[in-house]
């Protein structure tokens, strides 16, 4: 590797902070509706105005504004990810990142002692925190695309139960449910993040919403009040330790009818754990904040033997823009 990228990589956190500000500020809304200069884009956001062009110029340096005769605008990109009225807005992802800056300053300590920097709640205990965490997660799958792929590719023509275990948004169970007017679907999740997806589910899915059935439901305890044809797990094992993948594992096999099959997609790693390389930098900020990490296909595919499931089957989406794989396997 050269020293272009060495050094770029190594001074990333700038070009991060500067996209987490401007969001933060509101810089990329106030941009949306017309191009402005430095003074009235200040004015809008209500900064400093010679503080306000060095962000401008920085952003626009990375090729997130654009800048003609002093006025900045947006780029496409920009315009379609960064403007907070856009259906495939990344801001909900990016606020969550730029409130995660103290937990990556203690980075050495989770390294130097093995264990989450903070309480690894995921986020439940503050409901501020718990709604900025879920939001994220609508976020970063509507704009990517994820469920939207998953529904187009994932099988449910036989299917008439599903739950989305740990669901949270309920992203992904809308887009399936929109797919497949037969299905009905359980999302079943912490009563915190049950609040916002209530709340998620009323802002744009009155299509759907008479099919969802929302479950308080910790998976951590709580044996499954009901059995359903399948069961469809998103981001949930890379917060887990490997013997509570194992617990999970168990429990999804007794939610299933016979027959009925686990769909888990997450980030799944080649044997050496460096691919993909996302994933690898991923399982930093797990082991940051959760007792997990991102796992190989070897290591779910064990659990899910040991379960009593069987044919595990390996999906990946297609790279970019995903970086994750679905693996199915059935209850015999
Ligand atoms: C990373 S988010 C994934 C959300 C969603 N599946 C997705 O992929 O967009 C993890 C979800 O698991 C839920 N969760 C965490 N621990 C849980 C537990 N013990 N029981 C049930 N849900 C849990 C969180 O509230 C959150 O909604």
């Amino acid at each position: 590797m050269d020293f272009s990228k060495i050094a770029a990589m190594a001074a990333g956190h700038a070009e991060a902070r500067a996209i987490q500000t401007a969001v933060r500020l509101g810089l990329f809304d106030a941009l949306a509706s017309e191009a402005c200069d430095a003074v009235a884009l200040a004015r809008v956001i209500r900064c400093e105005p010679r503080a306000t062009a060095i962000l401008a110029d920085a952003l626009a340096s990375l090729g997130l504004l654009e800048k003609n005769s002093a006025r900045y605008s947006l780029s496409a990109g920009t315009a379609r990810h960064l403007v907070a009225a856009s259906p495939e807005y990344l801001g909900g992802m990016i606020l969550f990142d730029a409130a995660l800056w103290d937990e990556w300053g203690r980075l050495e300590d989770a390294i130097r002692t093995g264990r989450a920097v903070r309480d690894p709640d995921m986020f439940q205990s503050d409901p501020a925190a718990t709604e900025r965490f879920i939001r994220a997660m609508d976020s970063l799958v509507r704009a990517r695309g994820d469920a939207g792929w998953t529904a187009a590719h994932l099988n449910l023509a036989r299917t008439r139960s599903m739950v989305d275990l740990g669901g949270g948004p309920g992203t992904y169970l809308i887009e399936f449910l929109r797919k497949y007017p037969e299905l009905r679907g359980e999302l079943w999740d912490l009563p915190g993040a049950l609040a916002i997806a209530r709340r998620i589910l009323k802002e744009r899915a009155a299509d759907v919403i008479d099919r969802i059935e929302l479950r308080q439901f910790d998976y951590h305890r709580d044996p499954p009040p009901t059995r359903v044809d399948a069961v469809f797990l998103s981001n949930i094992i890379h917060s887990e330790n490997e013997r509570d993948n194992l617990r999970l594992m168990h429990t999804c096999y007794q939610t299933l009818n016979p027959g009925g099959f686990v769909a888990i997609k997450d980030h799944v790693m080649d044997d050496a754990m460096t691919t993909p390389a996302s994933g690898a930098v991923f399982s930093l900020y797990l082991l940051l904040t959760t007792c997990g990490r991102d796992y190989s296909f070897t290591e779910i595919e064990r659990w899910l033997a040991q379960a009593g499931f069987a044919a595990p089957e390996l999906i990946p989406l297609p790279t970019p823009p995903f970086s994750s794989s679905i693996i199915t396997a059935v209850r015999p």
